[in-house]
């Protein structure tokens, strides 16, 4: 069965428009995995726009399920990392001006900087995953360097309809049969939404989807549970 992650950045943002501290992402968290989640998404980002170091902290003691900490390849967001210890780190790249995670990150061109990551990360005992582009050279790359799982960028494919999304959907299927052939686990996220998100739970062995943004604008009308609940039944539908 694919696993779902719910990515609750968005909570934050909403509480950061005002620097209060409502509303709280832990409550999201808890609501998330009372709905089906099987683990908890989080981004603690430089600029600490929306998740904040006290929420990874105290998320790492309520959530039942699996703590996924998405982390740029940072000297301070890695001790914090390595200190917290969640379950799981997604290294991605980003940049400051980005509204969102624009694209995989690039490791072939660095990768002595990743392996020093990763194998940080390993010695606190968290699993880690790359979110790279569907690009076989990048996913070679994190074999090389040790990575449990790879998460396939999926934005591409949710911007594009019609034969273009399934010449995209086509990639996304080559590049995870050569994850899965590396022997790390297959995650997939970005833009997945109640509309496109049937085809990627269905490539053969998708472990875990990430997706934030379409199940927190759907929460806001019908609540977390409820928003997550239906998720889930169209992953495995
Ligand atoms: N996976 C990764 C690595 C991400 O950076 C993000 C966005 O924070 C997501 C999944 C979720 O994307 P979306 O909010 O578009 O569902």
């Amino acid at each position: 069965m694919v696993e779902l992650g719910v990515n609750i950045d968005h909570i934050a943002t909403v509480r950061e428009a005002r620097r209060t501290n409502e509303p709280d992402p832990v409550w999201a968290a808890a609501l998330a995995e009372l709905g089906g989640a099987d683990g908890i998404t989080v981004h603690l980002r430089e600029d600490r726009r929306h998740i904040q170091e006290r929420d990874v902290e105290i998320l790492r003691q309520t959530v039942k399920g699996r703590l996924n900490l998405e982390m740029a390849c940072d000297e301070n967001v890695l001790e914090i990392a390595c200190r917290i210890r969640p379950d799981q780190a997604t290294v991605v790249p980003e940049k400051r001006q980005e509204l969102t995670t624009e694209g995989g990150l690039e490791i072939v061109l660095q990768k002595a900087r990743v392996k020093n990551v990763i194998d940080s990360l390993h010695a606190a005992g968290i699993r880690v995953s790359m979110f790279l582009d569907p690009d076989l050279a990048q996913i070679e790359a994190a074999a090389e360097l040790g990575a449990d799982a790879v998460e396939i960028h999926t934005g591409k494919y949710a911007n594009l309809t019609g034969a273009a999304q399934l010449e995209a959907l086509r990639v996304i299927e080559i590049a995870g049969r050569r994850v899965r052939e590396s022997g790390m686990l297959l995650h997939a996220g970005h833009g997945l939404t109640y509309g496109n998100v049937r085809p990627i739970a269905r490539i053969p062995e998708m472990h875990e989807l990430n997706i934030g943004h379409s199940i927190i604008s759907r929460a806001l009308f019908v609540g977390m549970e409820k928003a997550v609940r239906e998720m889930k039944a169209l992953m495995h539908s």
